[in-house]
C-alpha cells in the first residue's frame, strides 16, 4: 500500500521516463538523418532502455495496489547542431533525473515508505550509471574536436552497444 501522495509522484515519474524514452527517440532520429548511425542505434537503445524504468515504475504501483493515471508527454525537440550538443543535453537530462529520484526518496523516506525508498535504491543506482555514461561520451566528443575521423571512431564504437 502506498499513499496518495506517493502514487502521484511515482506516476509523473513515469511521465518523466517515457518523456526520456521520447526525447532520446528524437535524438536518435536526428543522428540517423545526420548518417551518424552508431550515435543514433545507441540512442535508440537508450529510448528502450527509459520505457523499461517506466514499466519497472508501472509494476511497482500495480503491484502496491497504486492507481496508474498515465500524464501527457511533452514534445521533444528534433533539430540540434552537433552530436556534442546532442550529449550534453542527454547529460544534463540525466542529472535533471537523478534529482527527481532523489525527491522520490525523499518522499518515501519523509512518509516512512520503506518498501518504496528500498525499491528506489534500484534507479538511484542506475542513475549514477547513466550520468557516468552521458558524461564519458561527452567527454569522448571533446577530445575529438572537430576532427572526423575521431567522430566516425566514436560512431563505429557506439554503434556496437547491445
Ligand atoms: Fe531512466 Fe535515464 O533515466
Amino acid at each position: 500500500m502506498i499513499s496518495d501522495k506517493m502514487e502521484k509522484a511515482l506516476n509523473d515519474q513515469i511521465k518523466e521516463e517515457y518523456f526520456s524514452s521520447y526525447l532520446y527517440l528524437a535524438m536518435s532520429a536526428h543522428l540517423k538523418a545526420v548518417n551518424l548511425d552508431g550515435f543514433a542505434h545507441w540512442m535508440k537503445i537508450q529510448s528502450q532502455e527509459e520505457m523499461t524504468h517506466a514499466l519497472k515504475l508501472f509494476d511497482y504501483v500495480n503491484e502496491q495496489q497504486g492507481k496508474i493515471v498515465l500524464e501527457g508527454i511533452g514534445k521533444p525537440p528534433s533539430e540540434w547542431n552537433a552530436p556534442l550538443t546532442i550529449f550534453e543535453e542527454a547529460y544534463k537530462h540525466e542529472q535533471k533525473i537523478s534529482g527527481l529520484i532523489n525527491r522520490l526518496v525523499d518522499l518515501a523516506i519523509a512518509e516512512k515508505d520503506h518498501a518504496t525508498a528500498g525499491f528506489l535504491q534500484w534507479f538511484v543506482k542506475e542513475q549514477v550509471e547513466e550520468e557516468a555514461t552521458a558524461a564519458d561520451i561527452v567527454h569522448k566528443l571533446k577530445m575529438v574536436g572537430d576532427s572526423n575521423q575521431g567522430l566516425f571512431m566514436i560512431d563505429r564504437f557506439l554503434g556496437e552497444r547491445k
